[in-house]
């Protein structure tokens, strides 16, 4: 079940990590509401392969660029030339992560700064690169992607629940600087969301059994989930939400 908020038609949408799991769940989600959307990731196969795919099932095609978002001197650039292509952007979505396991003592220095990299640095960069037009334009949309893993403390991820929860102090930061210009900042914390990766790596049926005992709600939470509350912030209809959290875990934490 989708709701059609008729503000996103021909709006124009940044999506990090777009190609696979949440983040083409989020493409596809603004196609489907009629937004001019171009999405980054370095899976370059999974992400010509979802143009194809949105083009044959809704006639139209996003558009995909390949970027290593660790390479921070490289964001400015490819949001100028993603500009060029599809508008100002309007609506940043802020999704990449990488949720590699490492214990603290396999953590040096190096490990430490690609973990932060990886999961934390991007969002500022890319949100830095997207306000001074937002600004000018008077409104924009940035929406970053926290976890619920640094609420519950799961183990073997420090560098990325420390990236995680960063990124709530990061959203309040900025949706201060950047609110006199119209623009909102809000960050999205998704629960324990079964894509592919997730069941690939990490996630065994009985790991998803005990997670929906623990849930408030017994099913199963997917990509649409988390997009729903993504279409929401984006849209007009959230005009007064800035600066805060929301949750989409089905009731876990
Ligand atoms: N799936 C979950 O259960 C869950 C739970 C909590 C939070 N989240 C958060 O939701 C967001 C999406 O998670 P997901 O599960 O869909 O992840 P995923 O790993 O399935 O997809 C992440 C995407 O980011 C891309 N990416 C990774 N490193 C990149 C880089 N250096 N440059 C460009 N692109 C890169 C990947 O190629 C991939 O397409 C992340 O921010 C994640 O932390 C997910």
């Amino acid at each position: 079940m989708t709701a059609s908020y008729h503000d996103l038609k021909g709006k124009t949408v940044l999506v990090t990590g777009g190609a696979s799991g949440i983040g083409a769940s989020l493409v596809r989600a603004f196609c489907a509401q009629g937004a001019t959307v171009g999405f980054f990731d370095i899976d370059d196969s999974a992400g010509e392969k979802l143009c194809d795919l949105i083009e044959q099932e809704l006639a139209v095609r996003p558009v995909y660029m390949s970027l290593d978002l660790r390479n921070q001197d490289a964001i400015p650039v490819a949001i100028g030339e993603l500009a060029t292509r599809i508008g100002t952007i309007d609506v940043l979505v802020n999704n990449a992560a990488r949720d590699d396991r490492h214990s603290p003592a396999q953590t040096g220095p190096a490990e430490w700064r690609e973990r932060l990299d990886v999961n934390l640095s991007h969002q500022f960069f890319c949100s830095r690169a997207v306000a001074p037009a937002m600004a000018e334009q008077g409104h924009g949309s940035i929406i970053n992607f926290s976890s619920v893993s640094y609420l519950m403390g799961l183990p073997d991820l420090v560098g990325y629940e420390t990236a995680k929860a960063g990124i709530i102090g990061m959203t309040r930061a900025l949706a201060r600087d950047w609110g006199r210009d119209g623009i909102r900042v809000n960050t999205v914390i998704p629960g324990c969301i079964m894509t592919q990766r997730q069941l690939d790596l990490w996630i065994t049926p009985e790991d998803e059994a005990r997670i929906q005992e623990q849930q408030c709600l017994k099913r199963r939470l997917i990509g649409e989930d988390v997009a729903q509350m993504v279409l929401f912030l984006a849209s007009d209809v959230s005009s007064a939400c800035t600066s805060q959290s929301f949750i989409v875990d089905g009731g876990l934490v």
